[in-house]
């Protein structure tokens, strides 16, 4: 036995990806399994358990087949998870039908009422470090309770995505701290459940898993696991994380100064804290970090990717039919027709709120706008304007970080954003930072495989195995006169959505 690899399970929204790494951080072989999101009404989401834990499975066979790796040699294995959805389980550890998942709105009523049994907004951000949103847990259990009350009469353990898959492989219920802060359920200063919740809002503290932190050992690989995944009985499985906690540890945001930013399906910017910071207006989130005993703050926008991804659905089906035949992607077509449209789009605003938003507005009846539209315009007006919108909203929650004092001065970017350097240079001019990206481009997976290694004693502690895994690039640095470009477009950007606050809520209620 020859301990010289860890494995990383990143359970995502569109699939699962499960990452086999070197203790040395190189990636040896990754595999992907896709699964449906089931949308039964607007603003429903909705996910398979049994979908989950079956991908998880069939990428663990197919990442040790691979690589032809003995199992034997495998250290450890740890799990990066999307947050937020809800896994009821019953006596016997089945999950009780499909999981609301984090992107789910249907909860607003829900979210009000459990504010309103905690005491309030006030009291409850003092406690849980956030406000209740929508996309939380303790909503979603609500919602559950009134709703459907036979599955809730079953309910015996409340638990997250990627507990539920940790469940299968070890037999134990546990909770992360990272992804528990998610829940609205957590004491996050105190890094416990808080009992004061749990008794206002009558959700039973003994549904509630055990708490750990996100290196630790949550349990080790059954006969049943092992015979199922090819994984030896008794190989250590660290809690792991939830996907940006991970994603921090995966790019080295692991002490303070440093930050990510994300442009996913998601826009997320997040910095890391030594200590707990928490913004009394609810407009960020803070949760507890994947390294024991430390904090983030982080702003996520809902539709920052999805936002292009709409915008090339829609207008550039063209460029898809192009970028096939000259063997490249469509997204890099576009960044060059954006590239012929100045600062300002040609006085074309859009906002981003495709999906409702999150960070930092936080109204889930807000909508997309394009503002200023004029026969002149092209789509490369159009595209760069999306990607400006995008880059404002996350400029937008940066000024809140840096209200908070704990904004970085340099950033690096990740997600499938960071691979245009089109939107990176924007990046850097809008923030006034230097941004820099990894040469590993598995943020969450291979956070998890640290965790998992940190876990498994080949790592001292998360911040030292960082420090030796990962290697950043040089940084692309940012343009003083761009910036006071792109400034005035900024702050028009910020009032569009006060003047037409009151206008979202009207429509939505046409
Ligand atoms: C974080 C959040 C998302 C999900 C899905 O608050 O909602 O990042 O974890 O990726």
């Amino acid at each position: 036995m020859n301990l010289q690899y860890l494995i990383g399970v990143d359970l995502g929204t569109s699939g699962t990806k499960t990452v086999l790494f070197d203790i040395h951080g190189k990636e040896i072989a990754s595999a992907l399994e896709e699964y449906p999101l089931y949308q039964p009404q607007n603003g429903w989401a909705e996910q398979e358990p049994e979908d989950w834990w079956q991908a998880a499975l069939h990428t663990i066979q197919a990442v040790i087949a691979k690589s032809g790796v003995n199992p034997k040699d495998i250290a450890g294995l740890s799990l990066s998870g999307q947050m937020h959805g809800l896994v009821l389980t019953d006596d016997n550890g089945s999950a009780l039908g499909r999981s609301i998942i984090w992107c789910d709105n249907r909860t607003i009523e829900s979210c009000d009422e459990f504010t309103r049994l905690v005491g309030g907004r006030e009291r409850l951000i003092q406690i849980a470090a956030n406000p209740a949103l929508t996309g939380f847990t303790a909503g979603k259990v609500l919602w559950v309770r009134e709703h459907l009350p036979d599955v809730w009469a079953k309910a015996r353990h409340i638990q997250l995505p990627k507990d539920y898959v940790r469940l299968k492989l070890t037999g134990e219920y546990h909770m992360d701290i990272s992804d528990a802060s998610g829940t609205n359920l957590l004491d996050v200063p105190h890094r416990c459940w808080s009992k004061e919740i749990c008794e206002k809002t009558g959700i039973p503290m003994d549904m509630l898993p055990p708490l750990v932190e996100s290196c630790e050992v949550a349990g080790r690989i059954t006969e049943e696991a092992s015979k199922l995944t090819g994984l030896p009985v008794g190989m250590p499985v660290a809690a792991g994380a939830g996907d940006n906690m991970a994603a921090a540890i995966g790019t080295g945001v692991v002490r303070e100064g440093k930050a990510f930013t994300t442009i996913g399906t998601s826009g997320v910017i997040f910095a890391h804290s030594d200590s707990v910071q928490i913004d009394p207006a609810g407009r960020v989130h803070t949760f507890c970090a994947a390294v024991p005993g430390a904090y983030v703050v982080m702003g996520v926008g809902l539709a920052a990717g999805l936002s292009l991804k709409w915008c090339r659905d829609q207008f550039f089906q063209a460029e898809i039919e192009v970028a096939k035949e000259m063997g490249t992607d469509s997204y890099v077509l576009m960044n060059q027709e954006a590239a012929r449209s100045p600062i300002g789009a040609n006085r074309l605003i859009y906002l981003p709120y495709l999906m409702g938003e999150r960070s930092p507005i936080l109204d889930p009846e807000s909508r997309g706008v394009l503002f200023g539209l004029s026969a002149m315009h092209t789509k490369k007006d159009i595209v760069r304007a999306v990607m400006e919108g995008v880059m404002y909203s996350q400029w937008h929650n940066l000024n809140v970080l840096r209200g908070m004092h704990v904004a970085p001065n340099a950033m690096l970017a990740c997600g499938g954003g960071a691979k245009s350097p089109f939107w990176r240079q924007m990046m850097a001019d809008m923030y006034n930072m230097p941004v820099s990206t990894l040469q590993n481009t598995e943020g969450p997976a291979l956070g998890a495989a640290i965790l998992a290694g940190v876990g498994a004693g080949i790592y001292k502690d998360v911040p030292s195995a960082c420090a030796e895994l990962l290697k950043e690039s040089e940084p692309l640095l940012p343009d003083a006169q761009r910036h006071a470009a792109y400034e005035p477009y900024f702050d028009l950007y910020q009032k569009i959505y006060l003047d037409l606050k009151d206008e979202f809520h009207t429509l939505a209620n046409l």
